[in-house]
């Protein structure tokens, strides 16, 4: 049970323990690796919410004896999770864009009076962007400095760029909760039902989205010498399915980390996923990324599908 909050965020279901069980056990693997080195650890939550989470129970029934009833539980979110981490990061920081939900981090915080911890106001790639130019996590200029960053948006929020300064600090681990659904429900199948999105999709997936679109039974626009995206649009269909979308999504994210996990898909019914949850590394060196694969690869085993059905009672 989580410590309360006055500021009730009730979001997810059994879906979200399986995002933030793969995060922790990674989290939990990470400190008692680096724990006996000179590395200073962050964990960065970029949409910490309010370190709680509210989720309707079930109790009672015939077995209990007493009339089945609906309560509400309050259960630890990724903030409270990371804080709970033995051995400990060093140093936290939460972002989160909502006033009031930053209030109940502060709750969080004097909680942990013994923790480091930051609590940034505003959007979360904003507040990403800045702290990675900070000279601590600058590329060469880096020190002894490592860490992980959650990105647990509800949707769209996590921009491409944002991702890129990440890759390029060489030094944080980033949890990615992709939000596969959303993204193709903006993917219109034919390119002249994308209209305006057109520059939310440069913002989240970068300008490379368009390589998802081919001319009739031609060849990907984006290979076509002298193809004129904007003159041509009008014949662009997207064939890619849900799961080529998530692989072409992986390959961006392989294009700038040095490693890629396989997704953890969330699936919030049981056909119906969501999210993909991807780990990226952006440390280079082969220590780092074995390390980190070996991990990921234990946090996520038991939350594959078939394990997540089976959690979630679906
Ligand atoms: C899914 S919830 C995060 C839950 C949290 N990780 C947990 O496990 O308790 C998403 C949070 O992101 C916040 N948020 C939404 N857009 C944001 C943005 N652009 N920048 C920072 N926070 C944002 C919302 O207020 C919300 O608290």
């Amino acid at each position: 049970m989580a410590g309360g909050t006055a500021i009730p965020h009730a979001f997810g279901g059994a879906w979200t323990e399986i995002k933030l069980d793969a995060v922790s056990y990674y989290l939990e693997c990470y400190t008692k690796a680096l724990s006996n080195t000179s590395f200073d650890l962050w964990y960065i939550d970029a949409f910490a919410g309010t370190g709680s989470r509210e989720a309707e129970k079930e109790i009672g029934g015939l077995f209990e004896g007493r009339p089945r009833e609906t309560v509400i539980e309050t259960l630890a979110g990724s903030a409270r999770r990371a804080l709970a981490i033995v051995p400990p990061f060093h140093d936290f920081v939460f972002i989160e864009k909502s006033r009031v939900r930053r209030e109940a981090l502060e709750q969080v915080r004097a909680e942990h009076a013994d923790k480091r911890i930051e609590i940034v106001p505003g959007d979360a790639n904003a507040a990403l962007c800045e702290l990675v130019r900070l000279p601590r996590w600058r590329r060469g200029t880096a020190g002894p400095v490592r860490g992980v960053v959650f990105l647990d948006p509800y949707s769209l929020q996590v921009d491409w760029a944002t991702l890129e300064a990440l890759a390029a600090t060489q030094a944080l681990d980033v949890w990615y909760l992709f939000p596969l659904r959303d993204v193709t429900r903006q993917l219109a199948l034919d390119f002249r039902g994308i209209g305006p999105k057109e520059e939310m999709l440069d913002r989240v997936l970068g300008r490379e989205w368009r390589e998802l679109y081919k001319l009739d039974d031609g060849p990907k626009v984006a290979t076509l010498p002298g193809f004129d995206l904007f003159a041509d649009k009008e014949e662009m269909k997207r064939e890619a399915k849900y799961k080529q979308i998530e692989a072409w999504f992986r390959g961006r994210l392989q294009s700038i980390f040095p490693y890629v996990s396989e997704p953890l898909p969330i699936n919030t019914a049981p056909t119906r996923q969501a999210f993909s949850l991807f780990l990226a590394v952006s440390n280079p060196k082969s220590a780092a990324t074995d390390l980190a694969a070996k991990f990921e690869r234990y946090a996520t085993r038991q939350n594959r599908p078939a394990a997540s059905r089976r959690k979630s009672g679906l």
